[in-house]
């Protein structure tokens, strides 16, 4: 609703030039403090999970843990991790990706997802939307669905949207508010 989205957009801070110059950083430490604010994200967030059939919900390093692992609680489903390379200890599934300047990889567990999972992919925000399409290609190489890609911000000014839709394959991308 007009409300929730107005609510969670007064409890981001937008912090000017960080981490560097001309970056106009989407601050949700407020959102998270507020227990009123973070409640209402975690219901839509878990209501979005039933609508879409998901089994299981992807958190992505870091701010998507935070966002994603009450939402996997609240459904009833389970949560698994995508993180930074090198973190995890079992047998991975390892994505690069490329960033504005270089690249980075991502992992998950393979043994975390089967081929029966539907999976809903949680972060805070799409900016280039390379995060989000790495991980869509890692949970399609773990043999599972994907049930969608929620986030809590989409940056307009950046083509994140364009570069994830063809990964999408037609699994619905839902945004809560757009800055
Ligand atoms: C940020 C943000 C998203 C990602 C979006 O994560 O939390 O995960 O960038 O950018 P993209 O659409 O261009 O891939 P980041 O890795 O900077 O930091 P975090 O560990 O604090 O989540
Ligand atoms: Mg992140």
């Amino acid at each position: 609703s007009d409300e929730l989205r107005s609510l969670l957009l007064s409890r981001i801070r937008d912090v000017p030039d960080y981490p560097k110059p001309g970056v106009l950083f989407k601050d949700i430490t407020p959102l998270l403090a507020d227990p009123e604010a973070f409640g209402a994200l975690t219901d839509v967030l878990a209501e979005l999970c039933r609508e879409r059939g998901a089994t299981k919900v992807v958190g992505l390093e870091a701010r998507g843990f935070i966002l994603a692992a009450p939402v996997a609680v609240r459904a009833g489903v389970g949560f698994v991790p995508v993180r930074k390379a090198g973190k995890l200890p079992g047998a991975t599934l390892s994505q690069a990706y490329e960033l504005e300047y270089g690249s980075a990889e991502i992992e998950i567990h393979a043994e975390d997802l089967t081929p029966e999972d539907r999976v809903l992919v949680i972060d805070d925000v799409l900016a280039t939307g390379g995060t989000a399409e790495a991980s869509l290609r890692l949970i399609r190489r773990s043999g599972a669905r994907v049930a969608g890609v929620a986030v809590l911000m989409e940056l307009s000014f950046l083509p994140g949207r364009i570069r994830l839709e063809p990964t999408l394959e037609g699994a619905p991308l839902d945004v809560l508010i757009t800055v």
